[in-house]
């Protein structure tokens, strides 16, 4: 089973990927998380930011009997990774009320792409929080993080400590929204853009690299053309879905994406020797969900998959 498989992979590589690193401590032994990434793993950045509604109920509602600004119902990704290393849930950088980012910080927001995009919110469709601002903000609370931590007083426990961000899990789950993109870029073919997109991804690694980050959980792209949202703008004839309901062109540009990545993730396993990738097949495992859903319960499938 394929959801199977990527569960225990989730459940397992971090301890093989540290015992490796360091035999002599104690397996999965992250201090911190940061994450970069869009609507699969905000954690309420978006909303936040009051760039849109913040996200309203039903959102929360089975797990955090609140709004939590995720576009879930329940916990996401994210969220179980950091219950399985026993942090915190990771907060949103963006949060100005009360964020507290002493085990890591979370840099997505739902429509974040890869590649900056000249219609963003509120004037058109994707986040500003581009990988590259992401990035800039990381930078950020790196250098501002270690004047506060040495000020002392709350701000301290609120802060990551130094040698943190070199032992931290750096998580990255990107590149859907420029799926969507490369529709509004007519003058440029999909292949030409997902290499400029994979290039800066490959650029934002080497730069987290540079500043002592080690350990990066890299997913891969789901199946966009499950989505909901691609599905009903505009609708789809029969003759454009496959089998089980799911629109074909788009899956297509999202395997070849991931096909792109995984080259990509190999590359930089050479470019980058003292660190560990470990890149993880998420679109399989939402196939594997989408079309099994039945097996599961009740599943909204609504939630499971955002922009
Ligand atoms: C976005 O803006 C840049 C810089 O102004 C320009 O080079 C590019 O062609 C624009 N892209 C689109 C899709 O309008
Ligand atoms: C921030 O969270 C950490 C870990 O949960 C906790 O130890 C610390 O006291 C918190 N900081 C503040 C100022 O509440
Ligand atoms: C990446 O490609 C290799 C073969 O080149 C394959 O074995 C592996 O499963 C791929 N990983 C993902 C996440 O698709």
């Amino acid at each position: 089973m394929i959801l199977h498989r990527v569960l225990l992979v989730l459940h397992v590589l971090p301890r093989l990927l540290i015992v490796s690193a360091y035999p002599s401590k104690l397996p999965c032994n992250f201090p911190a998380i940061f994450n970069f990434g869009d609507s699969n793993s905000d954690t309420g950045g978006l909303s936040a930011t009051s760039l849109t509604d913040p996200v309203g109920w039903p959102n929360g509602e089975t797990f955090f009997k609140m709004p939590s600004g995720r576009n879930a119902d329940g916990r996401l990704l994210i969220d179980f990774i950091a219950e399985e290393l026993g942090l915190p849930y990771v907060e949103p950088y963006l949060d100005a009320l009360g964020g507290n980012f002493s085990h890591g910080a979370n840099f997505a927001t739902t429509l974040s792409p890869i590649l900056d995009q000249n219609s963003t919110l509120p004037l058109g469709f994707y986040s500003p929080f581009s990988l590259s601002v992401q990035l800039s903000q990381f930078l950020q609370l790196k250098k501002r993080s270690q004047v506060l931590y040495q000020q002392g007083g709350t701000k301290k426990y609120m802060v990551p400590r130094e040698e943190f961000f070199a032992e931290a899990l750096y998580t990255i789950d990107i590149g859907q929204n420029d799926l969507t993109s490369i529709l509004f870029s007519p003058n440029m073919s999909p292949e030409n853009y997902l290499q400029d997109a994979l290039q800066r991804l490959a650029t934002v690694i080497k730069e987290i690299y540079k500043t002592g980050g080690r350990y990066f959980w890299i997913h891969n792209t789901g199946p966009l053309g499950c989505l909901p949202y691609v599905l009903v703008r505009p609708p789809v004839g029969s003759e454009e879905m496959d089998e089980t309901g799911c629109r074909i062109f788009y899956n297509a540009l999202a395997e070849k994406y991931n096909a792109m990545l995984n080259e990509t993730v190999v590359k930089l396993r050479e470019e980058l020797p003292a660190a560990s990738l470990t890149l993880v097949d998420v679109y399989s495992a939402k196939y594997h969900l989408i079309t099994h859903a039945s097996n599961y319960g009740k599943i909204h499938l609504f939630y499971i998959v955002t922009l």
